[in-house]
């Protein structure tokens, strides 16, 4: 792209899509025509009047102030003789309300548009139309558009002439898309339209997702429709969307009275249930309405399936989790006044996102932002893009800014692909450096303002922040982090003496500091707990005692080999005194079942997965979830909701667990980067009754598969060509196999 002029509205129309166009002529044959098109907002392009490319919301969201992705498009089939480019563009994330803490846009309340299309000439001679001060500005049908409030389609409104366009004098880095597209995707019919206790019309889509509903229908010129967007009902069976805090997600339709097609473009919603508030005077003709699912491009590559009905759900809940949440970003929530690319949410399931789909370009892109906007003295926020919101989202927190260390590594484990290594090992190493440079000893992460052990249960009902120590959490990340930095630096050739020894150091003050005799110490001194961390009640707990801590002591291996047992002793110990359930939050839930089973606790383990009752994974499965929610008991046993102001139930980070089920139940083992080499080391489950998993990896497709016949328990496994695969068999038995497809039987 050539060239780079914004150009905006002479007259600023908030909340209102506003149409950038151009009529220009073209003599002679097209070779080819190619336009290159962005916005400060989200834009729709179109040349006589059909829409370029299959690509929506674009040019999606970016850290803006370091770089905004530019789309490029072969249009040599749309140009004519006569010719009229239409660029729209509506607020979106930069100029529509979007963030924490903003009351407008993060970059002003002018949409802007840039564009360059660029002809070439069957004779060689190259045109170029660009965007300049010749453009004219229209109004347009789509009155109002925002990311949270919702959109309003008027098409009886007229599309008025504002004027020509002015330039924006602000320069912006433009890059080239080198993310995942986003795209719509499937396609839902409603199930059923309900009408409430309270007489409410509500079309339930059977499933809570991202993205929006499409109508079409025949009415009178100025007719309306008006939809509210929910994704629970609540107890007696009303709509409820409370839970959206600010976030109105109202969609109205004007009719113009001839067959109408409405659909947002510039807007999405987060919802498995549409309240109908307007609807012409007669019956609500249901099939004229369809939810489509919008998320980033990506392929599918894990499959699961086994023999039990509700974890199956609870699968086909962290897949909708994930398509709900990559959009463009890795948000934590698709639906209230959030929608943020959280890092902690980001760090806790970038593994199981990259087994389920192919991420790979998702998180180019969103590195690329991360390391743009990492801090000079190396902290990253919890937060990216981290321009949209202040106070709570500028924390520095420890495993959410871990996310720098953790996804380039996750990436590289998985697809085999140095560079997200090579991209990122500055990053990486900057963390630990932060880190490092935290309070006055070297070796701890002491005191700072920490989301901490997010959500967990084990400070009481009411509070945001588990029971855990923050600075116990945020140590054991500080040693995690350098570990991974340590092993990226290998792979890279790099000299890592400095972290290995910065490792032993830091893992040697862990010791000393949060643990005695083997044991983590119960009572550690209270650091500060930021305010807006409490819900009601003042937490002053930090305990070392907690579900939590014994999981990241024995995950990222804090206590010395002979001290494991007694540790995960311990932690049975804690589980089975809670019921057999857990109490760990965003930071302990992601790795217990791990840490059990590296243990020889796999009883445990599936003790915990198996569990119904509050807090576990089934809970919200029993509960009618199609999606993963934020809370482990965001509908309470008595029907009530958990809380209105932080009750999501589409919150990926939970799903976390489906790393788990590929592999231990399934027992799909990475030992080297992209599976060249893995461990098939299932661990079967009479409950369960079979498993199977399939995994497209980079190195060919695996598979694994066990099933029950009798008193015997079968394997099938198939091990990609060129790759090697140690098999592990729960009776003792083990080789190592090449390429192939395998069956195995023993005695139970
Ligand atoms: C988000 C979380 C996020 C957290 C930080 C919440 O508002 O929804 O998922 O990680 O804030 O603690």
């Amino acid at each position: 792209m050539k060239y780079k002029t914004w150009i905006k509205s002479p007259e600023t129309v908030e909340g209102a899509v506003l149409s950038f166009r151009k009529r220009f002529n073209v003599e002679g044959d097209v070779k080819k025509a190619t336009l290159c098109v962005s916005s400060l907002g989200i834009y729709k392009a179109s040349i006589n009047g059909k829409k370029v490319g299959d690509q929506v919301l674009t040019p999606g969201c970016t850290s803006y102030d370091a770089r905004i992705i530019y789309n490029t498009y072969d249009v040599t089939e749309n140009i004519r003789d006569d010719n009229l480019i239409d660029i729209s563009v509506g607020g979106g994330w930069a100029i529509g309300r979007y963030g924490l803490g903003l009351s407008t846009g993060a970059f002003g309340k002018d949409v802007c548009a840039v564009a360059e299309l660029s002809i070439e000439m069957a004779d060689g001679t190259v045109h170029y139309i660009v965007t300049d001060t010749t453009w004219e500005v229209y109004t347009t049908k789509v009155t109002f558009a925002d990311l949270y409030e919702g959109e309003t389609i008027d098409k009886t409104a007229e599309e008025r002439y504002i004027g020509e366009a002015v330039k924006d004098g602000r320069e912006f880095n433009l890059v080239p898309q080198m993310g995942a597209d986003i795209c719509e995707n499937e396609v839902l019919a409603p199930i059923e339209l309900i009408i409430t206790p309270k007489g409410e019309r509500v079309l339930d889509f059977g499933q809570n997702m991202t993205g929006y509903v499409s109508l079409k229908i025949k009415g009178e010129k100025g007719e309306r429709v008006v939809l509210s967007h929910g994704e629970i009902l609540d107890k007696d069976g009303n709509f409820y969307n409370a839970n959206y805090r600010s976030a109105k997600n109202i969609l109205t339709f004007v009719l113009d009275g001839e067959e109408d097609f409405f659909k947002p473009e510039f807007s999405f919603q987060g919802f498995r249930y549409v309240r109908i508030d307007e609807y012409p005077d007669r019956e609500i003709d249901v099939n004229g309405f369809r939810a489509i699912a919008v998320h980033s491009k990506m392929d599918r590559t894990g499959r699961f399936a086994c023999g039990d009905a509700r974890i199956n759900q609870l699968y086909h809940n962290i897949i909708w989790g994930q398509k709900g949440n990559y959009l463009d970003i890795p948000t934590d929530c698709p639906q209230r006044d959030e929608r943020l690319g959280w890092t902690g949410d980001a760090q806790v399931f970038c593994r199981t996102a990259a087994m389920n789909f192919d991420v790979r370009k998702f998180f180019v892109k969103w590195l690329g932002d991360l390391r743009a906007e990492q801090r000079e003295d190396g902290a990253v926020y919890g937060v990216c893009p981290q321009k949209f919101g202040s106070g709570y989202m500028t924390r520095i927190s420890a495993g959410w800014g871990d996310v720098a260390t953790v996804a380039p590594w996750v990436m590289y484990e998985i697809y085999n692909d140095k560079s997200f290594l090579a991209d990122n090992f500055e990053m990486m190493k900057k963390w630990v450096e932060y880190i490092r440079g935290v309070g006055d000893d070297e070796y701890l992460w002491l005191s700072g303002y920490h989301y901490g052990d997010w959500l967990a249960m084990d400070a009481g009902e009411d509070s945001y922040v588990g029971a855990t120590s923050n600075d116990l959490v945020a140590t054991a990340f500080y040693a995690y982090s350098t570990e991974l930095v340590i092993k990226a630096g290998e792979v890279l050739g790099e000299d890592v003496s400095f972290y290995r020894e910065l490792l032993v150091n830091i893992k040697r003050r862990f010791r000393e500091y949060f643990m005695d005799n083997g044991m983590p110490k119960d009572e550690l001194p209270f650091t500060e707990v930021c305010p807006e961390n409490k819900k009601g009640v003042v937490d002053t707990v930090r305990r070392g005692m907690t579900q939590t801590a014994l999981v990241l002591i024995l995950y990222f291996d804090l206590c010395l080999p002979e001290e494991r047992e007694a540790i995960a002793d311990r932690l049975e110990e804690l589980i089975r005194d809670f019921d057999d359930r857990m109490t760990t939050g965003f930071l302990g839930t992601p790795y217990i079942l791990h840490a059990l089973s590296a243990c020889g606790r796999t009883e445990t383990a599936y003790k915990l997965f198996f569990q119904n009752k509050n807090p576990s994974w089934l809970y919200s499965v029993d509960h009618g979830a199609t999606t993963i929610w934020e809370h482990w008991n965001g509908i309470k046993d008595d029907g009530s909701f958990w809380s209105t102001d932080m009750n999501s139930f589409n919150h990926y980070a939970y799903g976390c667990v489906a790393e788990w089920i590929y592999g231990t139940v399934c027992g799909v083992k990475l030992l080297e980067a992209g599976y060249k080499k893995i461990k098939l080391a299932p661990v079967p489950n009479r409950k369960l009754g079979f498993a199977k998993c399939a995994l497209e990896t980079v190195s060919g497709r695996i598979e694994s598969h066990w099933y029950y016949t009798g008193d015997r328990i079968n394997y099938e496994f198939t091990v990609p060509a060129g790759a090697e695969a140690v098999i592990a068999l729960p009776n003792g038995y083990t080789e190592t196999v090449g390429g192939g497809t395998y069956t195995y039987s023993h005695k139970v």
